[in-house]
């Protein structure tokens, strides 16, 4: 993909951006907000270039309809940007395509000063509403909408459609099919403010764009590609995201890179299945146990096996593998009644990953009261993987004995992975009864 000239660029800032609102297609009215000093959003994505909260206006023969608003703290630029395109009377719909606050700071002034708008959701965001609207829930006019419902502008409509999980499990985009716009809320949006706003204007956000997919949609990618499918036939000219630049120059294009992000690089129906082994050890017990482990399980045909100690990498290129893999076995030292830093750092990285359904397992050895084990296979479990094996834990130096017991639970784990062993899961009973 080609980055636009900057000749063709106007000479806008990047922070201030233009004071009123901007015309997106016919009709159709840029009314966000821009947030160039945020720097961390949601506590878990570093946002080097800020980023921006985007509602549009579309405005048709029989009123207007607000689709998404912004932030709490950015309600003042919005409603001063909606007041110089229509009338709060003039509002019929309020679209929410998804319920984070950073999309809806502004929807309980807005039903206040617009009571007669009618507000369109997916039906799993109305427990959302009714938490953000209170007492006030009861008196607005809220209409759950999916897949093949509409709502009529006069001269023009939207149309919804449900794309569950694209973040959050209301998440919608609307269709604006006269216009050939796709408001995609999350989906196809980057942290990155340029006030110039379209994606052939501003900076080049390519790094912001990935990074957005890589920490907000990557535990969804299968969602993703779901409602890509859902997209792809619609003949769409601009993708208009929630944050960052509005895609118009070439749409699709960033739909074809969401495509290339959400997509496995190892088809899930492989016939080798793949098992990867993690640990860290403070005195070599426990790799020698990962290390009787991994050579166990290799015995098993039809099970590739990879054995890594966690002290010698960072953690970003192990996800990439464990996000291809079927298993894994993760193993720790107890020290001070827990798992060590490392690996609980590879552990909170896994929420960026899909890993619900994958074999999960945990080993160790430890001197006094092993507790470690234990934390780590709860951790696995809150990630909803599927645990088949109680943990192997061995006290200090694993005799020759234990290390055998480690070669036939790498077996055993490896003929999970095959279905040469029958299914097996372990609960959180049998894992407190032990
Ligand atoms: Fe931009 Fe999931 O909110």
């Amino acid at each position: 993909m080609s980055v636009p000239p900057f000749a063709l660029r106007p000479p806008a800032p990047r922070t201030t951006g233009p004071e009123g609102p901007v015309t997106v297609a016919p009709g159709v009215t840029w009314i966000g907000a821009l947030d160039p000093g945020l720097r961390s959003f949601d506590v878990i994505l570093k946002t080097s270039n800020g980023t921006t909260y985007n509602s549009y206006l579309v405005r048709g023969s029989e009123g207007v309809a607000v689709i998404d608003t912004v932030k709490a703290e950015f309600t003042g630029a919005f409603f001063k940007r909606f007041e110089e395109s229509a009338s709060y009377d003039e509002i019929r719909y309020i679209v929410l395509n998804h319920l984070e606050p950073d999309h809806t700071g502004a929807v309980p002034e807005l039903v206040r000063r617009a009571p007669q708008a009618e507000i369109l959701l997916s039906p799993r965001g109305l427990p959302m509403l009714r938490a953000l609207l209170g007492a006030e829930f009861d008196n607005a006019k809220v209409r759950p909408v999916t897949t093949g419902h509409s709502a009529d502008l006069g001269d023009r409509k939207l149309d919804f459609i449900n794309t569950p999980y694209v973040h959050w499990p209301d998440t919608q985009c609307t269709w604006l099919a006269d216009a050939r716009v796709l408001f995609t809320c999350d989906l196809f949006g980057s942290h990155f403010c340029d006030g110039r706003l379209f994606e052939d204007q501003v900076d080049d956000f390519r790094l912001a764009f990935d990074n957005y997919f890589d920490r907000i949609m990557r535990p969804f990618r299968s969602f993703v590609t779901s409602a890509l499918d859902k997209i792809e036939p619609l003949d769409f000219a601009v993708l208009a995201p929630a944050h960052g630049p509005i895609l118009r120059s070439a749409p699709r294009d960033w739909l074809a890179r969401t495509r290339l992000l959400a997509t496995p690089r190892r088809k899930a129906d492989s016939a080798e299945k793949v098992l990867l082994i993690f640990y860290v050890s403070a005195y070599g017990s426990t790799a020698q146990l990962a290390q009787a482990i991994h050579d166990g399980a290799e015995e098993e045909p039809g099970v590739r096996v990879s054995l890594f100690d966690l002290e010698g990498s960072d953690i970003s290129p192990f996800l990439d593998l464990i996000e291809e893999a079927d298993g894994i076995a993760l193993g720790t030292p107890t020290i001070n009644g827990d798992a060590v830093r490392t690996v609980w750092d590879m552990l909170a990285r896994l929420v960026d990953i899909e890993t619900k359904g994958k074999l999960g397992a945990a080993f160790g050895s430890y001197g006094w009261s092993g507790e470690a084990v234990r934390l780590v296979e709860a951790r696995l479990q809150g990630l909803k993987m599927r645990l088949p094996e109680p943990g192997l834990r061995v006290k200090l130096h694993p005799s020759p004995e234990e290390l055998e017991e480690g070669r036939a639970f790498g077996r055993r784990l490896a003929q999970q992975l095959t279905g040469t062993a029958a299914p097996r899961e372990i609960d959180f009973a049998e894992l407190a009864a032990r």
